[in-house]
């Protein structure tokens, strides 16, 4: 019998690996889908020694209209599930930034987000099945000191929660993951600087992956991993929007980061 196939975005580290260790260990094939290919088959070897997964790379930068097009064609061809996990942030004043880096992360944050699911769905409703993970962030659901990557992230909510509806019946889950920190390479690469976050903050990858899946199996359709953050977000939603900014003003010192 065949394996499901589960194509996943950004798998070189972080999250994204997380996945898709977790999905060959429940016996998927995986399409692998980033932009060094070194650390892509470094991953596919590994995943097909050590859980038997037959793994395509498929080389890409989400930036480019391009490349997301050669995945939006594999997609078309029909995959079970989708994970859009692909994204960066970046440090720096919104006004001084480069206009360039700012365009790529709409275009990886957001564009490939639309454009991959778009690509994804008419098979899975054909199949009756499928499950689509839009890889956000608590920084989407809360305002913060960010501009351009939580509105990006708030989209990708926005996104999945109204497909979620749209799709009800169908067979076809839509989920938004909105994690809070997450020991990856994400900080390192935006250049944030985290040094004096407490620990009780970060979230290890796996625990990340197992409550996502856990919840995605239950059918929620915005899902917050860990305790701490649930009520971070719950509060957050309990308290009027302009006591929350004033308040991640002075915790985040509202600079220095899109
Ligand atoms: N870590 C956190 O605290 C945190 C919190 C909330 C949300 N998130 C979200 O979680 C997702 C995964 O991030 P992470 O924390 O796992 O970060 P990470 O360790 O930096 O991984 C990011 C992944 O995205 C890929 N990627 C980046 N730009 C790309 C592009 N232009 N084209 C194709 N692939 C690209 C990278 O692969 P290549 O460099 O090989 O292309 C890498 O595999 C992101 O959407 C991020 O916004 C992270």
């Amino acid at each position: 019998m065949s394996r499901p196939v589960a194509l996943i975005t950004g798998p070189t580290s972080g999250i994204g690996a997380g996945f898709a260790r977790r999905y060959a260990r429940d016996g998927h094939d995986l399409v692998l889908v980033a932009r060094d290919r070194a650390r892509l088959d470094s991953l596919a070897a590994e995943l097909h020694d050590e859980a038997g997964a037959n793994v395509e790379v498929l080389v890409a930068d989400l930036a480019e209209a391009a490349d997301r097009g050669k995945v939006a064609d594999r997609l078309s061809a029909g995959v079970q599930v989708l994970i859009n996990n692909a994204g960066f942030g970046t440090s720096g004043e919104f006004w001084t930034s480069d206009f360039a880096l700012l365009q790529s992360q709409l275009d990886v944050n957001v564009t490939a987000v639309m454009q991959l699911t778009h690509a994804a769905l008419p098979a899975m409703l054909a199949a009756g099945r499928g499950t689509v993970i839009n890889v956000a962030s608590v920084a989407g659901l809360l305002p913060g000191r960010g501009s351009t990557y939580s509105a990006s992230k708030a989209w990708v909510i926005a996104f999945s929660e109204g497909l979620a509806n749209g799709l009800g019946g169908t067979g076809v889950g839509v989920h938004a993951l909105c994690p809070g920190f997450v020991r990856t390479e994400f900080h390192e690469r935006a250049g944030i600087d985290m040094e004096g976050t407490p620990s009780w903050f970060w979230l290890q990858v796996d625990d990340v992956v197992r409550e996502t899946l856990a919840d995605a199996a239950k059918g929620k359709v915005v899902i917050v991993p860990g305790l701490q953050y649930k009520a971070v977000v719950t509060g957050g939603r309990l308290v009027p929007r302009n006591l929350v900014r004033a308040m991640t003003k002075v915790v985040g010192r509202g600079r220095g980061r899109t």
